[in-house]
């Protein structure tokens, strides 16, 4: 098996991925590239998802490369069952009954986050919240047999519509991933319904597979819709987590009483004084980087003092980093950062 991966990674980025069907071999084929930390489009019941080890932040940070996401948007952590989504979340009785009554289906849960869980702070975006979803099929299996969650966007190129099948996943992704699941035309063809529980209410984040209905009766309460077009405008970024001390970006020195966020091996003016200094990748290693980054802004808020940013290219990767920064950079007097 081994030889066959390496066979299937080796082409990457030379030719096309390799398509497979839902048989052992794929199953085995797949989750074998997962635990290397590579990317695999993976069909689900709702869409075709471009999966990651959540809990790897490099391999997280490929699907950001392959969407070519110019910016860093939370994604849905996937699990196999219930025991594997309360090792991300923490889940209250209303959250167990809709979990119980709907999984494994369309519905993704945005929950709180657990504090020490393994999941990568790129998947969540710096957010003290998740979304998790147990998805039906292949998609399953994959998960339950590498016994850990996958991180997984639909299988678009960032701006085009969700995938839905392995066709569209190749036309759009096919010549940077190496391997497609094709398990046929998605049979639900639209999104998760995406619903956020808290303090035993529910506010839908994207209407999707479950009908608001369905959940109303399962749950027997009100869906709260109000916050609908919040999250689908692009504006919901502003929700994302922003570090409580002031941020300067592309600084050429460090001032004093200022801690650094470092990137690459050299140093601007003033580093040896810093009160600390987190580098995002000694290396210049763009997916490094991305996967330290919302780390890396807790790190030094926890530090205290004004942050001064190290310029980080913009290229690849890097549009993403430099879109999260300028975000964290930005005033926020206004109440526009909500939770
Ligand atoms: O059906 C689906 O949900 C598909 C399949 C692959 O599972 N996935 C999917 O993922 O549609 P994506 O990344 O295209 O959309 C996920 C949505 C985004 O709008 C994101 O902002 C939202 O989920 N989201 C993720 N985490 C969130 C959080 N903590 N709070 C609010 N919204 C969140
Ligand atoms: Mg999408």
């Amino acid at each position: 098996m081994s030889r066959n991966i390496s066979a299937i990674l080796a082409g990457t980025g030379a030719g096309l991925a390799t398509v497979l069907g839902t048989d052992e071999a794929a199953l085995d084929v797949a989750v074998g590239l997962l635990g290397d930390g590579a990317v695999v489009a993976l069909p689900t019941e709702t869409v075709y998802g471009l999966a990651a080890d959540a809990t790897r932040g490099e391999a997280v940070a490929r699907i950001f490369e392959a969407k070519e996401r110019p910016r860093f948007n939370p994604l849905i952590v996937h699990v196999s069952d219930i025991a594997m989504a309360r090792t991300v979340a923490r889940f209250d009785e209303l959250a167990l009954l809709l979990a119980r009554s709907f999984w494994p289906g369309p519905l993704t849960l945005v929950l709180p986050l657990l504090p020490g869980t393994a999941v990568s702070p790129l998947v969540t975006a710096g957010l003290d919240t998740v979304a998790v979803r147990m998805p039906r099929g292949f998609a399953a299996r994959v998960i339950e047999r590498l016994g850990r969650p996958l991180a997984a966007p639909s299988a678009n190129r960032s701006g085009k519509v969700s995938a839905t099948s392995a066709a569209a996943v190749a036309a759009g992704l096919g010549d940077r991933i190496p391997l497609i699941i094709d398990g046929g035309p998605a049979p639900v063809g639209v999104e998760s319904t995406i619903l956020k529980v808290s303090g035993g209410r529910l506010a839908l984040l994207r209407p999707g597979g479950v009908p608001v209905g369905e959940i109303e009766a399962a749950a027997g309460m009100d869906v709260d819709r109000g916050a609908v077009e919040g999250v689908i405008a692009p504006g919901m970024l502003a929700s994302h987590y922003a570090p409580e001390a002031p941020l300067r970006l592309d600084a050429v020195r460090v001032e004093p009483g200022e801690v650094l966020l470092a990137f690459g091996p050299r140093r601007i003016e003033g580093a040896k004084d810093a009160r600390a200094v987190v580098n995002l990748s000694e290396s210049a290693d763009m997916r490094e980087a991305a996967s330290r980054l919302f780390w890396a802004l807790s790190e030094l808020d926890r530090l205290g003092g004004s942050i001064a940013a190290e310029p980080v290219p913009a290229h690849g990767l890097g549009e993403a980093i430099n879109d999260r920064l300028r975000r964290a950079a930005a005033p926020r007097d206004n109440g526009a950062v909500s939770a």
